[in-house]
Protein backbone atom coordinates (compact mmCIF):
# COMPACT_ATOMS: atom_id res chain seq x y z
CA UNK A 1 0.00 0.00 0.00
CA UNK A 2 3.00 2.32 -0.30
CA UNK A 3 1.84 3.91 -3.45
CA UNK A 4 -1.09 5.38 -1.42
CA UNK A 5 1.39 7.53 0.90
CA UNK A 6 -0.02 5.96 4.20
CA UNK A 7 1.76 3.75 6.04
CA UNK A 8 1.83 0.30 5.22
CA UNK A 9 3.16 -3.53 5.94
CA UNK A 10 6.33 -4.11 4.32
CA UNK A 11 8.54 -6.57 4.07
CA UNK A 12 10.45 -5.18 6.95
CA UNK A 13 7.67 -5.21 9.08
CA UNK A 14 7.39 -9.29 8.49
CA UNK A 15 10.81 -10.04 9.14
CA UNK A 16 10.47 -8.44 12.51
CA UNK A 17 7.57 -10.45 12.82
CA UNK A 18 9.61 -13.68 11.70
CA UNK A 19 11.97 -13.04 13.96
CA UNK A 20 9.19 -13.03 17.27
CA UNK A 21 7.69 -16.09 16.31
CA UNK A 22 10.19 -18.55 17.72
CA UNK A 23 9.91 -17.58 21.09
CA UNK A 24 6.22 -18.19 21.08
CA UNK A 25 6.71 -21.42 20.43
CA UNK A 26 5.99 -21.23 16.67
CA UNK A 27 8.20 -23.80 14.12
CA UNK A 28 6.84 -23.00 10.55
CA UNK A 29 6.27 -19.75 9.26
CA UNK A 30 3.90 -19.81 5.55
CA UNK A 31 4.70 -16.71 3.47
CA UNK A 32 1.66 -15.64 1.52
CA UNK A 33 0.36 -11.77 0.91
CA UNK A 34 -3.37 -11.18 0.44
CA UNK A 35 -6.08 -8.44 -0.03
CA UNK A 36 -8.06 -6.90 2.49
CA UNK A 37 -7.88 -3.34 0.41
CA UNK A 38 -9.54 -2.58 -3.00
CA UNK A 39 -6.52 0.27 -3.66
CA UNK A 40 -3.85 -2.67 -3.24
CA UNK A 41 -2.02 -3.55 -6.11
CA UNK A 42 -0.52 -7.17 -6.31
CA UNK A 43 1.39 -8.16 -9.09
CA UNK A 44 0.48 -11.82 -9.38
CA UNK A 45 3.12 -14.05 -11.56
CA UNK A 46 4.76 -17.29 -10.36
CA UNK A 47 7.43 -16.99 -7.58
CA UNK A 48 5.82 -13.44 -6.82
CA UNK A 49 5.90 -14.73 -2.93
CA UNK A 50 8.56 -17.05 -2.84
CA UNK A 51 11.23 -13.88 -3.37
CA UNK A 52 9.29 -12.87 0.13
CA UNK A 53 9.57 -15.92 1.80
CA UNK A 54 13.68 -16.31 0.59
CA UNK A 55 14.47 -12.70 1.82
CA UNK A 56 12.49 -13.75 5.04
CA UNK A 57 14.20 -16.93 5.58
CA UNK A 58 17.90 -15.78 4.98
CA UNK A 59 16.72 -13.07 7.86
CA UNK A 60 15.79 -15.20 10.29
CA UNK A 61 18.88 -17.33 9.83
CA UNK A 62 21.38 -14.89 9.90
CA UNK A 63 20.50 -14.30 13.56
CA UNK A 64 20.31 -17.93 14.04
CA UNK A 65 16.81 -18.12 14.83
CA UNK A 66 14.80 -21.73 14.26
CA UNK A 67 11.85 -21.09 11.90
CA UNK A 68 10.54 -23.14 8.98
CA UNK A 69 10.17 -21.18 6.21
CA UNK A 70 6.82 -22.06 4.02
CA UNK A 71 6.43 -20.41 0.03
CA UNK A 72 3.09 -20.48 -1.46
CA UNK A 73 1.37 -19.27 -4.88
CA UNK A 74 1.46 -20.39 -8.26
CA UNK A 75 4.10 -23.65 -7.53
CA UNK A 76 2.69 -25.33 -10.23
CA UNK A 77 5.59 -28.06 -11.58
CA UNK A 78 7.94 -30.17 -9.60
CA UNK A 79 10.49 -28.35 -11.13
CA UNK A 80 9.49 -25.38 -9.89
CA UNK A 81 8.63 -26.89 -6.10
CA UNK A 82 12.20 -28.38 -6.48
CA UNK A 83 14.28 -24.84 -7.29
CA UNK A 84 12.76 -23.13 -4.13
CA UNK A 85 13.86 -25.51 -1.57
CA UNK A 86 16.68 -26.99 -3.53
CA UNK A 87 20.36 -26.79 -1.19
CA UNK A 88 23.91 -27.36 -1.87
CA UNK A 89 26.15 -26.48 -5.24
CA UNK A 90 26.18 -22.92 -3.95
CA UNK A 91 22.25 -22.65 -3.99
CA UNK A 92 20.48 -20.90 -1.71
CA UNK A 93 16.86 -21.62 -0.45
CA UNK A 94 13.85 -19.55 -0.95
CA UNK A 95 12.23 -21.63 1.51
CA UNK A 96 12.38 -24.89 3.30
CA UNK A 97 9.07 -26.37 2.11
CA UNK A 98 6.82 -25.34 -0.75
CA UNK A 99 2.64 -25.45 0.53
CA UNK A 100 0.61 -26.38 -2.80
CA UNK A 101 -3.29 -25.83 -2.84
CA UNK A 102 -4.76 -24.83 -6.94
CA UNK A 103 -2.50 -26.91 -8.29
CA UNK A 104 -4.31 -29.89 -6.43
CA UNK A 105 -7.57 -29.19 -7.51
CA UNK A 106 -6.07 -29.07 -11.12
CA UNK A 107 -4.07 -32.31 -10.81
CA UNK A 108 -4.81 -34.56 -7.52
CA UNK A 109 -2.03 -37.35 -8.37
CA UNK A 110 0.49 -33.89 -8.58
CA UNK A 111 2.85 -35.53 -5.67
CA UNK A 112 2.77 -38.90 -7.25
CA UNK A 113 3.75 -37.02 -10.52
CA UNK A 114 6.11 -34.64 -9.37
CA UNK A 115 7.79 -37.49 -7.45
CA UNK A 116 8.67 -39.86 -10.95
CA UNK A 117 9.63 -36.55 -12.86
CA UNK A 118 12.44 -35.57 -9.61
CA UNK A 119 13.51 -39.56 -10.13
CA UNK A 120 12.50 -39.70 -6.16
CA UNK A 121 10.93 -42.82 -4.67
CA UNK A 122 7.42 -42.71 -2.86
CA UNK A 123 5.13 -45.32 -1.39
CA UNK A 124 1.96 -45.37 -3.77
CA UNK A 125 -1.10 -45.33 -1.87
CA UNK A 126 -2.36 -49.45 -1.60
CA UNK A 127 -5.15 -48.88 -4.26
CA UNK A 128 -2.45 -48.06 -7.05
CA UNK A 129 -0.85 -51.20 -6.83
CA UNK A 130 -0.25 -52.23 -10.24
CA UNK A 131 -1.21 -48.39 -11.22
CA UNK A 132 1.69 -46.28 -11.21
CA UNK A 133 3.87 -45.09 -13.35
CA UNK A 134 6.67 -47.41 -14.80
CA UNK A 135 9.82 -46.66 -14.27
CA UNK A 136 11.22 -44.92 -17.35
CA UNK A 137 7.34 -43.60 -18.57
CA UNK A 138 6.98 -39.65 -19.47
CA UNK A 139 4.40 -38.59 -17.55
C1 LIG B 1 -8.86 -16.43 -4.79
C2 LIG B 1 -7.73 -16.51 -3.79
C3 LIG B 1 -7.63 -15.54 -2.78
C4 LIG B 1 -6.58 -15.60 -1.85
N1 LIG B 1 -6.50 -14.65 -0.89
C5 LIG B 1 -5.48 -14.66 0.00
C6 LIG B 1 -5.37 -13.65 1.00
O1 LIG B 1 -6.17 -12.71 1.07
N2 LIG B 1 -4.33 -13.72 1.86
C7 LIG B 1 -3.39 -14.71 1.78
O2 LIG B 1 -2.46 -14.70 2.57
N3 LIG B 1 -3.48 -15.68 0.85
C8 LIG B 1 -4.50 -15.68 -0.03
N4 LIG B 1 -4.59 -16.66 -0.98
C9 LIG B 1 -3.53 -17.67 -1.03
C10 LIG B 1 -3.96 -18.98 -0.39
O3 LIG B 1 -4.12 -18.84 0.97
C11 LIG B 1 -2.88 -20.05 -0.62
O4 LIG B 1 -1.71 -19.66 0.03
C12 LIG B 1 -2.64 -20.19 -2.08
O5 LIG B 1 -3.87 -20.49 -2.73
C13 LIG B 1 -1.61 -21.23 -2.38
O6 LIG B 1 -1.15 -20.98 -3.66
P1 LIG B 1 -1.66 -21.84 -4.93
O7 LIG B 1 -3.13 -22.00 -4.83
O8 LIG B 1 -1.25 -20.97 -6.08
O9 LIG B 1 -0.92 -23.14 -4.86
C14 LIG B 1 -5.61 -16.63 -1.91
C15 LIG B 1 -5.73 -17.60 -2.93
C16 LIG B 1 -6.76 -17.52 -3.87
C17 LIG B 1 -6.83 -18.58 -4.96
Amino acid sequence: MEHTGQPSWTIDDSIRLAKLLPAAGIDLLDVSSGGNNEAQKVNVHPYYQVDMAGQIREAVQKDGLKLLIGAVGMITTAEMARDIVQEGDGLVPKADIVLIARQFLREPEFPLRAAHQLGVEVKWPIQYHRAGWAKDAKV
